[in-house]
């Protein structure tokens, strides 16, 4: 019954949440804005423009920039991101991510990319997993997360029900996302902020993720 199952990227195959983190955390600096942790988990799934957004009103500095300067803001951000991006190898693919996807192909269940992410090509050359997805959601002019409208897409591109995919997503705004999609959500990450968001289930780690598994808790077997 299974059609498709629609993967995050950032904090869900490989740890480059993490280099986002630290990427906007050095700008907010740069600017006086001092950003923690538990902020940044707002920030998670959302669209660049969209977080720069929220750290100038985080900050109190919202009214300080013109929309050129915000540009510019945006661009240092993601250049020193895509410079963290360079260490990027194979083996940084999360636990258990690179097993599902192959069981996928076997399944011949589509794989498909719902990330936000301009940059996602890149790092799944990187990867080296191109070749493990079906279909990738390019995010341009398309509605950010926690709107459904990354996941339809990537459903739609494969010819999938969303009533049968699974979605997998690190952040709060993805597992809503994937919610107003009308798919199955599977959390990767903190039990407690994630099921306030909907998930319908939360693993620690994506090593705990396998076919089997996820199509009993789906009840899609
Ligand atoms: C994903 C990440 C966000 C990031 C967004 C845009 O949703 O979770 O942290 O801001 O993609 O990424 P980009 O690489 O286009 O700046
Ligand atoms: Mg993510």
């Amino acid at each position: 019954k299974l059609q498709a199952v629609l993967f995050d990227l950032d904090g869900v195959i490989t740890d480059t949440a993490e280099y986002h983190y630290l990427a906007w955390k050095q700008m907010a600096e740069n600017i006086g804005i001092g950003i923690d942790r538990e902020f940044n988990e707002a920030l998670k799934g959302i669209s660049r423009m969209e977080s720069l957004e929220r750290i100038l009103i985080h900050g109190n500095r919202a009214q300080d920039f013109t929309p050129n300067q915000r540009t510019v803001l945006a661009q240092e951000k993601n250049e020193h991101y895509i410079s963290l991006l360079t260490q990027l190898l194979p083996e940084h693919t999360y636990p258990g991510i690179g097993e599902l996807l192959e069981q996928l192909k076997q399944e011949k269940v589509p794989a498909v990319l719902a990330s936000a992410s301009k940059n996602a090509p890149r790092i799944l050359t990187s990867l080296g997993l191109e070749e493990m997805f079906q279909y990738m959601v390019s995010p341009d002019g398309i509605p950010g997360k926690p709107a459904p409208d990354i996941f339809l897409n990537g459903a739609e591109a494969v010819g999938a029900d969303p009533r049968y995919c699974i979605g997998i997503e690190d952040a709060q705004a993805g597992i809503e996302a994937i919610k107003a999609a009308g798919m199955y959500a599977v959390g990767i990450g903190e039990e407690r902020v994630l099921r306030i968001a909907g998930a319908n289930i939360v693993y620690e780690s994506t090593a705990e993720l396998n076919l089997s598994s996820l199509l009993k808790a789906a009840s899609m077997e």
